[in-house]
């Protein structure tokens, strides 16, 4: 792979929107680079992807514009799809809650699961849904630093644009070894990526798992406890 040709430049993206700060941009091209230096600039070209959770659709947007796929986009928000549209024009995008069981009655060559689990209480199940859809999820989410393969912490996201869309405003953050368990246990195998690379503003991936969570009494948890560690995984299911 050229690392030339993989760079995804700020000046490829998009007008501005409210997915477009400076710290949501270097995320978002983080990501993608990670993504890029995983599976080479052409793995993607002519493949579909489904896009989950994505906000204003800027990452599929370099999906479409950049690697070459064909990309669906779902979004839990209605008032986003207008802003998905207009940066990805022609492109299906439709509104899905991943709080509720999903199905949509076809498969996709990958999928993009980012930013998402961390605003849902039916994690587990989403998480199955998604791998039902797919045999590759790129799956990445902020996660409890905790030891334990059965640890979720639930605590109340802040309302907010790209907060959890249930009316509680209830998230779940397990720990990465529960994450883990779950692949496994839906018939899947996974690679974490524990990468400075993918670092942007409070959102760190190289952490070292401390299970400092195991010690937080739970009524003491709150959003902010742990605020940004992250995990990233490339799923095969
Ligand atoms: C932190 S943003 C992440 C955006 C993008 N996926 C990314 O990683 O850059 C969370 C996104 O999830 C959406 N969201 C929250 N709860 C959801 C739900 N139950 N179903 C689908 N989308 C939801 C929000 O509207 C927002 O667009």
């Amino acid at each position: 792979m050229s690392t030339a040709k993989s760079t995804i430049h700020h000046s490829q993206l998009p007008p501005a929107d409210r997915f477009r700060t400076p710290v949501y941009t270097k995320w978002q091209i983080n990501r993608l680079e990670k993504i890029v230096s995983i599976f080479g600039f052409d793995y993607f070209r002519g493949k579909t992807v489904l896009e989950l959770a994505c906000g204003h659709g800027h990452i599929g947007g370099q999906f479409r514009t950049v690697l070459g796929a064909t990309v669906v986009f779902a979004e839990g928000r209605a008032e986003h799809l207008p802003y998905i549209r207009a940066n990805n024009p022609g492109a299906d995008v439709f509104q899905l809650n991943q709080e509720f069981e999903w199905s949509l009655g076809r498969r996709f060559d990958a999928i993009i699961h980012f930013g998402v689990t961390y605003h849902l209480v039916n994690w587990q199940q989403d998480l199955r849904c998604a791998m039902e859809h797919s045999g590759l999820v790129i799956y990445e989410t902020e996660v409890t630093d905790s030891l334990s393969p059965t640890q979720v912490r639930r605590f109340k996201d802040p309302q907010g644009f790209d907060q959890a869309l249930n009316d509680a405003s209830w998230g779940s953050r397990p720990s990465a070894k529960f994450i883990e368990n779950e692949i496994v246990q839906n018939g899947g195998t996974f690679v974490r990526y524990d990468d400075s690379a993918l670092n942007a503003g409070a959102h760190i991936y190289d952490w070292p798992e401390t299970g400092s969570a195991d010690q937080i009494p739970d009524e003491n948890y709150s959003y902010k406890t742990e605020l940004g560690k992250r995990r990233f995984w490339v799923i095969r299911c």
